[in-house]
């Protein structure tokens, strides 16, 4: 079956329904994709912005993620409504972070997407908050001077404080977990990430404790880690205001091709 036919029966599958109590990740591995009938189908959805962007990128493999990354955001939100992925768009607050430009007949739907080196990311709630990070653990080395420069005192104690064959791995569920609440405020590079702290403590739900210069309830929020694969680690952060039992699931999808339910561990 070739891919176009595949893509017209994606298109017919029914909407899927999304609650105010779930979280949907969906996840997209670019090393995959490399049809170029679906390449184009990308090209086509993307918005002259879009493709603006994604010609800026020097590197082929960033372009390639560029496109990838546009494709998942448009035909994941066309799963939850009848618009088509070419019809939506976006506008970016003052620190960049993408959101839908609603018209009436739009749900809530709220959105934040991550790339690393293997692997895209989209999350999606509705009416939500929400920020995703993952990170390919094998891109970077860890220093853990970079804890020391962007960490909480009491994060950096906490990771010092594990054996050094786990601190890496540690140091990027920090990472991931800090970038994610700070994707959710949309706040980018303005916030100061020494002034609320991750509290990894085993066999305790994942906690988070704000300094007197961030004003916000720590109650109000749900956290949850990802290890999506063997090179990866992500977080999740959702705004949940008064809402007790976030649930996540988490898909795999080439957009406007296929999906399959994606099983990976997730700690709350
Ligand atoms: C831009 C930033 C929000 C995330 O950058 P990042 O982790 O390098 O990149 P990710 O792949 O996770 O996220 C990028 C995507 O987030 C979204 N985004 C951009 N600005 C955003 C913001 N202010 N808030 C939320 N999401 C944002 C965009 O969709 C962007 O992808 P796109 O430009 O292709 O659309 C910003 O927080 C940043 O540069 N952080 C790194 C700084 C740092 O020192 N972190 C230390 C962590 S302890």
């Amino acid at each position: 079956m070739n891919n176009l036919m595949d893509t017209a029966e994606y298109r017919n599958l029914p909407l899927l329904p999304i609650h105010e109590d779930d979280v949907h990740v969906w996840l997209t591995f670019p090393d995959e994709i490399h049809d170029p009938e679906i390449l184009t189908a990308y090209q086509d959805i993307m918005d002259k912005e879009e493709k603006e962007k994604c010609r800026r990128y020097k590197f082929e493999d960033a372009r390639h993620a560029c496109l990838i990354t546009r494709a998942l955001a448009r035909s994941v939100l066309s799963r939850y409504t009848e618009k088509s992925p070419e019809s939506w768009a976006f506008s970016r607050n003052t620190h960049g972070k993408p959101e839908i430009v609603t018209d009436r007949s739009t749900p809530p739907l709220r959105f934040n997407l991550s790339h690393t080196k293997g692997l895209i990311a989209c999350a999606v709630t509705l009416g939500h908050d929400i920020g995703i990070d993952i990170e390919n653990t094998t891109a970077k080395s860890v220093n853990l001077d970079v804890a020391d420069r962007f960490f909480s005192p009491a994060e950096v104690k906490k990771l010092r404080s594990f054996p050094v064959s786990e601190q890496k791995n540690r140091f990027f569920d920090y990472w991931t977990l800090k970038e994610s609440y700070v994707k959710a405020r949309g706040k980018g590079l303005s916030f100061h990430l020494d002034q609320f702290s991750f509290l990894l403590t085993q066999n305790r739900p994942l906690g988070i404790m704000f300094d007197k210069g961030i004003n916000d309830n720590p109650e109000a929020w749900c956290f949850f880690r990802l290890k999506p694969t063997g090179d990866h680690i992500a977080a999740v952060a959702v705004h949940k205001g008064r809402l007790h039992n976030i649930q996540m699931n988490v898909t795999k999808t080439t957009p406007l091709l296929n999906e399959e339910p994606f099983s990976c561990i997730i700690l709350k």
